[in-house]
């Protein structure tokens, strides 16, 4: 049994040492070196392509890094799987894409809205998620079943 005064002295250096520990790894976490969004790469082009994402709701049906609704497909790296030109005729498309039965929302977006949504997703894409975009997550969970490739 710890005497009163040990019980203190091992509560004190206890609580001491855990939190220099964690005041440590903040400093650590938020240091330059462990940016692992290459915020360096945000253009004016990815800035314009995040504002649509807003605007339109897309993650209303979509996911991206995994957060979102699970409608539709995750984005992350939707160019990588689908190429710049699919993605921008699913954007610019008057009618609603849907070859694999769900709609898309038809935006018939301009040549540069399209430019910048392809532009925020492959800022999106260079993102290093500790090995979330290496995943093989083409579909939410939930939609897995209806969207097959
Ligand atoms: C109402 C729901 C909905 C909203 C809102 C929506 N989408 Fe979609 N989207 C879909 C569905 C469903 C599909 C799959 C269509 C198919 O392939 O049959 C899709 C497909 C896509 C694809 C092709 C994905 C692939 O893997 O084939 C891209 C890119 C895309 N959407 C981007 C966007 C962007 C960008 C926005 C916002 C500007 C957006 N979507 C908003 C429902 C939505």
């Amino acid at each position: 049994m710890l005497s009163k005064k040990q019980a203190k002295l091992f509560f004190l250096v206890g609580t001491f040492t855990t939190f220099l520990i964690f005041i440590g790894l903040t400093i650590f976490s938020l240091s330059k070196a462990q940016d692992q969004s290459h915020a360096d790469r945000i253009t004016p082009e990815v800035v314009r392509g995040k504002h649509l994402w807003e605007k339109n709701n897309c993650m209303g049906c979509h996911t991206i890094m995994g957060e979102g609704a699970y409608y539709a497909p995750e984005l992350t790296n939707v160019i990588e799987r689908r190429g710049e030109d699919y993605v921008k005729g699913v954007l610019m498309s008057k009618t609603p894409w849907q070859p694999r039965g769900r709609k898309m929302v038809a935006y018939a977006m301009s040549e540069q809205e399209a430019n910048d949504m392809v532009a925020f997703f492959n800022w999106i894409s260079e993102i290093d998620l500790n090995g979330f975009e290496k995943v093989d997550r083409k579909v939410s969970p939930l939609a897995k079943d209806m969207m097959k490739d």
